[in-house]
């Protein structure tokens, strides 16, 4: 009879170091007994975007005074764990190999089986670690490095029905904040300031909407942008605080139109063969923008369409993400061996081709 267990999570894919305890049973329910999550804000704010050097430094001196921390705020001796899980891809690779070298140096100090996550199979699978969704489900993941459509059709199968052919939305978030003086990350600051703005002064695009399909652009998005702030400045010589407030409110507004219709789109499709299972979920740093939100929440309301938005905390890059799918995945594979590799791609359906190019954030599979 399954019974529960404890596996510590190991996340460092990208800039947040990260490590987790999480108890259930293999295939079933779990709760988080521990997170710890070191930021490395700082440590880019200078370079305007991750230097994966500096990431990857950052993550060898934090990961195991992360992994002490969580095992303390658990409570816990290593010798009380069961399983190691820990992103072996996709994502920067200095940072991933940082963490795989060290879940194997603890697996073969303590014999504990040690299994490699791909990370978005982590974001993937937290709506059913925090709201117990039942699958399959339809999942937008949506952050700096990250934007896709998937189908999770178990703990395993992940079908992608889309994703950006370019930057990633919290990617042109943060290049826009850039653009119009605003601090970084560019998505929280480009929140507040449009909430003054005006969202019709300036008429942005709204990439792809004219193309059929959930594939997202938002690249072109961040150049008009940047051509409206050259127009104001050429007539008036710099930008006033209304002129940022109103570059941010339209481009806000835009990336919002893209995201709800292409929910639309993914919904529609889904539900054509899950008409059962209406839940559309959403994880990644932009999922934390209101209007963004309240866009994709219309969309479901007109679509009688659960939305769930896990926690923030548990939204953005997190280990107990990571533990969970190694947890949620154990009944349908083996544990890795120490030829585990760190994968910089790492596409979660393998079917579908991979995308190309990379953003602020790595790779985007
Ligand atoms: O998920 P996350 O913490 O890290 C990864 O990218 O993996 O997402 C961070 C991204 C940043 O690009 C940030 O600007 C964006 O999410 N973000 C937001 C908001 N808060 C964070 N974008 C729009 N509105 C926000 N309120
Ligand atoms: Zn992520």
């Amino acid at each position: 009879m399954a019974h529960d267990i404890n596996i510590l999570g190991i996340e460092s894919s990208c800039d947040d170091t990260a490590a987790a305890v999480v108890r259930g049973v293999p295939g079933g329910a779990a709760t988080v007994v521990s997170s710890v999550v070191v930021g490395q804000t700082e440590l880019h704010a200078a370079f305007g975007g991750v230097v994966p050097e500096i990431a990857a430094r950052a993550h060898v001196e934090k990961l195991d005074v992360s992994v002490k921390q969580a095992l303390t705020d658990a409570n816990l001796e290593l010798s009380q764990i069961d399983a190691i899980g820990v992103t072996a891809g996709p994502g920067l690779i200095g940072g991933v190999v940082s963490g795989v070298m060290l879940a194997k140096g603890l697996s073969a100090a303590t014999g504990l089986p040690l299994y490699g996550v791909n990370h978005l199979a982590g974001h993937a699978l937290t709506p059913r670690l925090t709201d117990n969704v039942a699958f399959p489900y339809v999942m937008l993941l949506v952050s700096g490095g990250h934007c896709q459509f998937l189908i999770v059709e178990d703990a395993s199968t992940f079908r992608r029905l889309g994703g950006t052919i370019d930057d990633a939305p919290g990617e042109a978030f943060d290049k826009v904040a850039r653009l119009i003086g605003l601090p970084q990350p560019g998505g929280p600051a480009i929140e507040t300031c449009a909430k003054v703005g005006n969202p019709r002064r300036f008429a942005l695009p709204r990439p792809l909407l004219d193309r059929p399909g959930c594939d997202l652009s938002f690249s072109g998005l961040k150049t008009a942008t940047l051509r409206a702030r050259d127009g104001v400045i050429a007539q008036q010589g710099g930008l006033t605080g209304t002129d940022q407030s109103d570059l941010a409110a339209s481009f806000q507004v835009a990336v919002a139109d893209v995201l709800a219709e292409k929910s639309r789109r993914a919904l529609i499709s889904y539900l054509e063969l899950n008409p059962a299972r209406p839940t559309l979920c959403v994880a990644g740093g932009v999922a934390a923008n209101a209007s963004i939100r309240s866009a994709l929440e219309t969309v479901c309301t007109q679509l009688s369409v659960q939305f769930v938005a896990p926690p923030l905390r548990l939204c953005t890059d997190n280990a107990a993400m990571i533990a969970y799918a190694a947890l949620a995945q154990m009944p349908d594979r083996d544990a890795d061996g120490f030829d585990l590799s760190a994968r910089p791609r790492w596409p979660l359906d393998k079917s579908s081709p991979a995308m190309l190019g990379s953003g602020k954030k790595g790779a985007k599979a």
